[in-house]
């Protein structure tokens, strides 16, 4: 059995492929993450949530293009496959196992306490039937996480703040299972920077797929700014000073700047800057830093067999940890051979 190195924390997270990787994808998930994986005492499971992807997308097209996309994007940002277990959740399928097996212990209750599937329920106001058009999907997606973190046995999850719910929902489940069949699983933590976690998107809400205000990252130069400057303001004139907080070009800057480009912009609103040159200076940031990862991108997409051959090796290694942890749990919950 391979069996847990007790020195090194597992770290685990991974990205719905439903899109094009963002600057969400990117502040939230993909730098904390690879920058963890350097740690020593870390061991990494970063992987694309394929299957996630189903519930909100059922076009077969997208489906395939956005796990590429996010798969050469987070090694374009640097992501080593050697240091880290990276993988697709499709390769692996004891975690559909796990989830079913997580459905028979999980509470409905707690899922209908869901933020998602209340949001769902809140968009039908007052149908008839107010499940309309909620799949089974959208209701479990919850457990099926949950197995993704509990199938690896990880201690700390990195996620934006949106997922905190479903973190503490894994905790519950993973405590339920325990407590009926032994001292299995781990119980993760949530791992959640509040300051960098999660950014706005163009129109100040959260950056998500599910608003269509994203901000690729591996558009054009001219595309990055024209979404910059599209980004919303208040109409506060030039030389009247401004609130970072309230500002989304302010909180995607502070997401990606490191403290002295922020404390230095930061003063910049103080003194009254004009929108116009607080983009400007955004889009400057980011040109800087996303640059590297852009020409690194336009190479590895090149290579489809590099990635498909990296998923594969990655899902080798994922495979070898799954197998034995679904062992034990068959042979816990009395799914065993006779003798
Ligand atoms: N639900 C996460 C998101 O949309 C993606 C995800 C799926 C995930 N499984 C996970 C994140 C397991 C962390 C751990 O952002």
């Amino acid at each position: 059995m391979s069996e847990k190195n007790q020195n090194k924390k597992r770290v685990l997270t991974g990205i719905t492929t439903s899109g094009i990787p963002h600057l969400g994808n990117l502040s939230g998930a993909v730098l904390p993450a690879i920058e963890a994986s350097k740690k020593n005492n870390v061991s990494s499971f970063l992987f694309l949530a394929d299957y996630h992807s189903l519930i909100k997308n059922i076009n077969p097209e997208l489906t395939h293009s956005s796990s590429f996309e996010i798969a050469a994007c987070w090694l374009a940002c640097g992501l080593d496959p050697e240091q880290v277990t990276f993988y697709r959740q499709s390769d692996v399928p004891h975690i559909f196992e796990l989830t079913w097996i997580l459905n028979c212990l999980a509470a409905k209750g707690l899922m209908n306490r869901a933020h998602a599937y209340k949001a769902a329920v809140a968009e039908n106001d007052n149908a008839v039937d107010p499940d309309k058009g909620i799949t089974m999907g959208l209701y479990n997606y919850p457990i099926l996480m949950a197995a993704d973190i509990l199938m690896f046995k990880a201690d700390i999850v990195p996620v934006g703040q949106d997922q905190k719910q479903h973190i503490e929902m894994t905790r519950d489940i993973a405590l339920r299972f325990n407590h009926h069949y032994g001292d299995i699983l781990s119980v993760p933590e949530a791992m959640i920077d509040e300051k960098k976690g999660i950014i706005p998107g163009s129109d100040g809400r959260k950056m998500s797929k599910s608003y269509n205000n994203t901000i690729p990252i591996f558009d054009t130069s001219k595309k990055l700014k024209k979404l910059i400057m599209k980004i919303k303001t208040n109409s506060l004139e030039p030389g009247v000073p401004k609130d970072p907080n309230e500002c989304s070009v302010f909180k995607i800057f502070q997401a990606f700047g490191n403290e002295d480009e922020v404390l230095n912009l930061n003063k910049k609103y103080e003194n009254g800057i004009a929108w116009g040159e607080a983009k400007e200076e955004l889009f400057n940031l980011l040109e800087e830093k996303i640059k590297p990862f852009r020409s690194e991108y336009e190479k590895i997409t090149q290579d489809k067999s590099y990635i498909e051959k990296t998923l594969k090796e990655g899902a080798q290694k994922a495979l070898n940890i799954s197998t034995p942890v679904i062992e034990e749990i068959r042979k816990a919950i009395g799914i065993k051979e006779f003798k």
